[in-house]
């Protein structure tokens, strides 16, 4: 593909508007809106979201990560408590969200503090997992440099054979972390490049909400 190929890549966006009319007060209602309407479109995981971490050296860091769980208190995922982004967030607790729902033309960022989820919620969660995944949590030193694949394979099959019968333990390295919002912004794409952006902030108790320039 050539330079030009690229550079002349582009879609037209305004199949969907945003109004300040059809705005919901609340934006986790809102979210839960756009989360329902991304689901029944048949969006390939719309619960995928990219997670941005400041870095260690001040650099930011991003990576995708699935979201589990979410009501008012916040967003919630779920991965290793060594890893690098959970340094990170040990270290500078705060993170932003996106969501990118682009076929229908809309992403949702979210931004805010990060705490661990209780002990319970993390077990009631790896409960629901399927086996292979709960030993999965235990194999991966994630983030660590490794020598090949056939450690974590043979890693697997050691697990397997010790958990054989037995209910997978919560491994204490692993579990889930609350983004607790405060600001959460809403784009839709709109015609000739004029989309609309609503942005809520936290207001005490209350949410604030003010449309950006595209
Ligand atoms: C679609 C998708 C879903 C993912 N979901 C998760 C997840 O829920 N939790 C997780 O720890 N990593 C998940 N990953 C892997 C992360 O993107 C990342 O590689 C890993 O967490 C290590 O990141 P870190 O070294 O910055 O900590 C996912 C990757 C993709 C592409």
């Amino acid at each position: 593909m050539s330079k030009e190929e690229i550079a002349a890549m582009r879609e037209e966006y305004g199949s969907r508007e945003l109004r300040r009319k059809d705005l919901l007060p609340d934006p986790i209602q809102q979210f839960e809106q756009w989360f329902s309407e991304a689901r029944e479109a048949e969006l390939h995981e719309p619960n995928a979201l990219t997670l941005s971490t400041v870095g260690l050296d001040g650099c930011p860091a991003s990576r995708t990560v699935l979201m589990k769980f979410f009501n008012e208190q916040g967003f919630v995922f779920y991965t290793n408590y060594e890893s690098a982004k959970a340094k990170e967030i040990e270290a500078v607790p705060k993170a932003s969200i996106l969501f990118p729902w682009l076929p229908l033309e809309r992403q949702v960022r979210i931004e805010g503090g990060v705490e661990k989820v209780s002990v319970a919620e993390s077990l009631k969660y790896f409960a629901s997992r399927p086996r292979e995944s709960q030993i999965g949590a235990w194999v991966s030193n994630q983030s660590s440099v490794i020598e090949s694949r056939a450690l974590l394979l043979n890693k697997m099959e050691e697990l397997k054979a010790k958990f054989e019968g037995e209910e997978i333990p919560l491994p204490e390295f692993w579990g889930g972390y609350r983004l607790v919002p405060e600001r959460i912004e809403f784009w839709q794409g709109g015609k000739g490049r004029v989309h609309d952006r609503f942005l809520y902030s936290r207001e005490q108790s209350d949410w604030g909400i003010e449309r950006l320039a595209p």
